[in-house]
């Protein structure tokens, strides 16, 4: 990364996640089991990509980065959601998130299950509620949430995903297209939503909306592939959760199906896509270093 992307994230981090932080387990009661479980996870860490990604949105258009508030907070409860369901023994069997633990290992798969489910519903119940949002504006950013997180977007992309691995268990494979279909949904749908919230928080124009779709997808599909390289290339304790799983389980990743340089290749042409779509935004300087920062995360 060059070293003014590197200062760029550090700053964007320092000035964003005290934003953030406080308020992911605010509205959780602290003696409810399954609350508990919520903000366990939520609270277990991870890089807050999400709800970053929206707020720099907010000012790539030259808004306050607060005004994107409650539509980072939902991503980020709907993306602690897909990481409890998606460790659980009927999903990747992971016991490690974020360096801990994972959910059900501590509160068991029911409860775990509840959490799930809990921040799930809670993401819409915190749009619903934000009364600094015009009521239009809530409406659009839980129908475009609601696209990302359900059967078109996140929760497809998981489905294929666990066919996949049944079906490469059977000796079968499958191809580039209908790889690139579910990284596009069950990873690229979430990161595509956080910049397109900013925009919708913010009331932007036509042709900006699209451009922080375009550039949200390419940005989603770099962070998956950059995940798969991780997988087969970092270390558990760098990554906080178990890696070289994916060639346990079988999967079909970048890697696998185009070598390490192939994926790196992948990876920068995607990157490049991203900064293409984002660069006629109005201050699109973070959003650029950012697409950087992902595509050259160590962790
Ligand atoms: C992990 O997401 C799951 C994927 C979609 C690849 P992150 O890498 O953003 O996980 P955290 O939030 O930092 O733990
Ligand atoms: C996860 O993909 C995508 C989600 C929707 C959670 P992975 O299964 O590759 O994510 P990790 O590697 O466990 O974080
Ligand atoms: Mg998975
Ligand atoms: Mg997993
Ligand atoms: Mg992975």
């Amino acid at each position: 990364m060059t070293h003014s992307a590197d200062t760029q994230v550090k700053a964007d981090l320092a000035r964003l996640l005290p934003l953030v932080e406080p308020r992911l387990g605010a509205r959780l009661p602290q003696n409810e089991t399954v609350a508990k479980a919520m903000a366990y996870s939520l609270e277990a860490g991870g890089k807050r990509v999400r709800p970053v990604l929206c707020m720099l949105t907010a000012e790539a258009l030259g808004q306050h980065p607060e005004r994107a508030l409650s539509c980072a907070l939902a991503l980020e409860y709907i993306h602690t959601y897909s990481l409890i369901h998606d460790d659980l023994p009927a999903m990747d069997n992971d016991d490690l998130r974020r360096g801990k633990p994972t959910c059900h290992v501590v509160f068991g798969e029911g409860q775990a299950i509840l959490a799930g489910d809990g921040l799930l519903t809670e993401a819409f119940q915190l749009l619903a509620e934000d009364a600094s949002l015009s009521p239009q504006t809530r409406v659009e950013a839980i129908a475009a949430l609601a696209e990302a997180a359900g059967w078109r977007g996140m929760v497809g992309g998981q489905s294929l995903d666990l066919e996949g691995e049944i079906l490469t268990q059977s000796g079968q494979s499958y191809d580039l297209p209908h790889l690139q279909r579910i990284h596009r949904l069950k990873t690229g749908a979430l990161l595509r939503a956080s910049l397109e919230l900013g925009g919708i928080a913010c009331e932007a124009d036509a042709t900006q909306r699209e451009a922080l779709r375009r550039g949200g997808a390419a940005l989603g599909m770099a962070f998956q592939i950059q995940d798969d390289i991780l997988d087969a290339t970092s270390t558990t304790e760098a990554m906080g959760k178990r890696v070289g799983k994916d060639q346990d389980h079988g999967k079909i990743t970048y890697p696998r199906l185009m070598g390490l340089d192939g994926a790196r290749r992948a990876l920068a042409e995607v990157t490049q896509q991203a900064i293409e779509a984002l660069s006629p935004l109005p201050h699109p300087g973070s959003l650029i270093a950012w697409a950087h920062y992902l595509a050259e995360r160590t962790a």
